[in-house]
């Protein structure tokens, strides 16, 4: 059996000594199923894994300003190492997989990782989250090797205020990948915007109407601290805000969501698609949290905000089983919180940029 410890400076053996942020309620006593209950008795079925670091934009909500020394490749999961976790969380219980990055259509063998995930028995959700400038090349090639729902970026439907916020004329790629994904079947096909004040706060109502004709789901989300993001509170259009403008424009009828929805729903009445809001700084929805991420350096974090990681990459080249690995993961969620600690103690603590986290 291998010695849990020595994993990239935490010890993970001995979960007191992770840094998590403060609980704001008191676990159930022994309410542990398996591996992936944690003491809320949150069973985590959704697994994300970030591909790359690396992006082809560079929004700043995401990227630092002063750009990021990347991990060097070999410190990078290779693919082996990433199917290899994919089918030990499968093997636990995890029904969804995520693939996001950085920009994960940038890493080469995307099809191959795409077409090994897409076949593990027990996996019923293959997704990617996509800035999209790839995507419409890769998609034929992408839905064969199993790729079953997409998440799509996109904060600006002006060309010019696309390239201040990307640095990229490339608008129109996304456009034609949106279209030509609905061509071929990704119903419904979600829209990720993130709002910022003084940024695009003003066409919430532009993105609103991409729902009239076409089965989108149109996601507003707040904007969150990440290192590097220069996050202010000022910045933030809030859910009641942004529902507030929405309602002004069109009758919203609220639609019910499932318990592990990260958005809150609506739809413009006769609309094809649905709009949605993730308020993940002012109404967190951590009580219904089913997710775990892995980075593309092959730590697992158990909360998008907590700077508690646990190094599966090194344990598994130091020769780690797979039970030993469960051992590692089964510390890790165990210890995870009830919640986050609230945006102005996220804001003042240190986490990863979000490009090497993954959203
Ligand atoms: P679905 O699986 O389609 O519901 O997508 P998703 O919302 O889980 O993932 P996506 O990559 O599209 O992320 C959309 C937004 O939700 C991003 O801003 C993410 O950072 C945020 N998000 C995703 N998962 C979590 C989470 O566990 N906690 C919080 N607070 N935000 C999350
Ligand atoms: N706040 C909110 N959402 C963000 N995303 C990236 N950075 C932030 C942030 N600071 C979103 C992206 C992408 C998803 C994975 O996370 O828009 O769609
Ligand atoms: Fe889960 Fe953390 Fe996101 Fe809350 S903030 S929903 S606990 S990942």
């Amino acid at each position: 059996m291998l010695q849990l410890k020595v994993l990239g400076g935490s010890d993970v053996s001995d979960p007191s000594k992770i840094t998590y942020h403060s609980p704001t309620e008191v676990p159930a006593s022994s309410t542990r199923l398996n591996v992936l209950t944690d003491g809320f008795g949150r069973f985590h079925s959704y697994l994300r894994i970030s591909l790359i670091e690396q992006c082809n934009l560079r929004c700043s909500y995401c990227m630092p300003e002063d750009g990021l020394d990347w991990t060097p490749a070999q410190q990078l999961l290779t693919d082996q190492e990433v199917i290899r976790l994919a089918k030990v969380f499968v093997n636990e219980g995890v029904t969804k997989i995520r693939l996001t990055g950085g920009e994960p259509l940038l890493r080469k063998s995307i099809i191959n990782i795409v077409e090994e995930i897409g076949s593990l028995t027990g996996l019923k959700t293959l997704s990617i989250t996509t800035n999209g400038l790839l995507l419409k090349r890769n998609l034929p090639k992408l839905q064969m090797a199993g790729l079953n729902s997409i998440n799509l970026s996109l904060d600006t439907l002006h060309e010019d205020r696309f390239y201040e916020l990307t640095k990229r004329h490339a608008l129109h790629k996304v456009l034609d990948a949106i279209d030509y994904a609905l061509e071929i079947g990704y119903h419904p096909l979600k829209i990720n915007c993130v709002v910022m004040r003084g940024v695009n706060e003003d066409e919430l109502v532009d993105f609103a109407q991409l729902t009239l004709n076409r089965p989108v789901e149109v996601r507003f989300i707040e904007f969150m601290p990440f290192d590097g993001n220069r996050w202010n509170e000022t910045q933030l259009v809030s859910y009641q805000e942004m529902l507030y403008t929405l309602r002004d424009a069109f009758p919203l009828e609220e639609i019910a969501c499932g318990k592990h929805e990260t958005a809150k729903l609506y739809r413009i009445p006769k609309a094809l698609g649905q709009i949605g809001f993730i308020t993940s700084m002012t109404d967190d929805f951590c009580a219904g949290c089913n997710r775990l991420r892995i980075t593309a350096d092959g730590h697992l974090k158990v909360c998008l905000f907590g700077r508690a990681e646990v190094n599966l990459r090194d344990a598994m080249r130091h020769g780690a089983d797979d039970e030993d690995l469960l051992q590692l993961i089964g510390s890790a969620v165990d210890a995870k919180h009830a919640k986050h600690a609230g945006m102005h103690r996220i804001a003042n603590s240190e986490n990863r940029p979000m490009i090497t986290i993954g959203g």
